[in-house]
């Protein structure tokens, strides 16, 4: 088949699977079709486009450079109809001045072990959304990839921070800390007094915080950009 017909039967058909999408895209009521599941905790009253920013280009060009790359024509797809979301549709809601693991700070070069396993310089590497839940990681023990070597001068706790690590109890560290120090809460002494794994767990699924119902910051209703 020669080049120009296979761009053509490219482009054709690219237009047809275009426009079927965006017909089921724009009728009313059907959001829940294309969306992947129900939205993840608070994000009920969130409008889909502050989080999904409409790519750039034309819709034709969009569709085009789709179609070349199904035909080995083109490296990569490009995003149509709407951008994938990422961090910096979440920041605009979700940033706060005391944050204390911000998403920016682990592109250091430091943290690339890190990166490799956990990716944490993404929110969407544990927020997953359309899932229905809070937290989509299925564990508590991520604390490992950074903090092997977290030393206190005078470590109140009654079984000190070097020994739980050594013990590898990396399952404990949520207990008495949460991740972003967005809650004000009582930060325990006694390992007694930790959180038990499995409500963090239930918290992660979308149950009430362990923590504490009083936050430092509450997230904006409308993208601050
Ligand atoms: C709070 C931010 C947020 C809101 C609001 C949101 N989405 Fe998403 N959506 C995401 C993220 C993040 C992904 C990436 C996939 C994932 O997380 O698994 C995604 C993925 C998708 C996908 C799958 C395609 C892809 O890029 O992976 C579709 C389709 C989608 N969203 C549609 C919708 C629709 C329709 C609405 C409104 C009802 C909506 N979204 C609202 C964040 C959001
Ligand atoms: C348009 C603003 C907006 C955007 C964009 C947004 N959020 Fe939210 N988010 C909110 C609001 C408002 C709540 C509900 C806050 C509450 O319950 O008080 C919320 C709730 C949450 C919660 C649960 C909070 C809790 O205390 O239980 C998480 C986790 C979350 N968002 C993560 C994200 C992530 C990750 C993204 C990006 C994919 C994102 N949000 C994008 C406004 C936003
Ligand atoms: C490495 C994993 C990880 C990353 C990356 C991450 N989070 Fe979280 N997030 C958690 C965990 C675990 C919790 C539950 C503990 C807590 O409440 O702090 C949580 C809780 C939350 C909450 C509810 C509690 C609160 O602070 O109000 C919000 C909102 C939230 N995350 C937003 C975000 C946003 C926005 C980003 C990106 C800027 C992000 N998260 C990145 C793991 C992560
Ligand atoms: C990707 C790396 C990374 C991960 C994963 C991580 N942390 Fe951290 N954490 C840091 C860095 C960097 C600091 C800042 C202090 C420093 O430079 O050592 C910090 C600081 C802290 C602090 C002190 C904050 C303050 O205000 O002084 C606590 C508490 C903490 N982390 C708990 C946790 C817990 C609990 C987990 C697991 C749920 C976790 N961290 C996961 C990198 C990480
Ligand atoms: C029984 C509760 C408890 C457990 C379990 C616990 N911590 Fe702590 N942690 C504390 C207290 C109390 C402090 C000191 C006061 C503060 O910083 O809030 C502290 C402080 C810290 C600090 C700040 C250090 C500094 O120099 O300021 C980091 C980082 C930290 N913990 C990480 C961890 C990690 C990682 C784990 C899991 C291995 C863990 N913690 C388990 C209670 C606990």
């Amino acid at each position: 088949m020669a080049r120009r017909t296979r761009q053509n039967i490219g482009l054709i058909l690219g237009l047809a699977a275009g426009a079927l999408a965006l017909f089921v895209l724009l009728m009313p009521g059907r959001e829940a079709w294309h969306a992947r599941g129900a939205m993840n905790s608070g994000h009920d009253d969130i409008a889909c486009e502050h989080c999904h920013l409409p790519a750039p280009g034309s819709l034709r060009q969009q569709l085009q450079a789709n179609a070349r790359h199904l035909l080995g024509l083109r490296a990569t797809a490009a995003d149509f109809g709407l951008q994938q979301a990422g961090s910096r549709e979440c920041l605009a809601c979700h940033d706060f001045p005391q944050e204390r693991h911000p998403v920016f700070r682990f592109y250091e070069p430091r943290f690339q072990k890190a990166r490799d396993a956990l990716h944490p310089e993404s929110c969407v590497s544990c927020h997953l959304e359309h899932r229905g839940v809070r937290v989509t990681l299925d564990n508590i023990d991520y604390c490992r990839h950074c903090h092997e070597e977290t030393k206190l001068k005078n470590d109140p706790l009654d079984v000190s921070h070097v020994s739980l690590i050594e013990a590898e109890q990396w399952d404990s560290c949520l207990g008495c800390h949460d991740f972003h120090g967005n809650h004000l809460m009582t930060v325990h002494e006694q390992l007694s007094e930790a959180i038990p794994p499995a409500r963090i767990l239930e918290y992660f699924r979308g149950g009430p915080s362990p923590y504490s119902a009083d936050r430092k910051f509450t997230p904006r209703q409308e993208p601050l950009r």
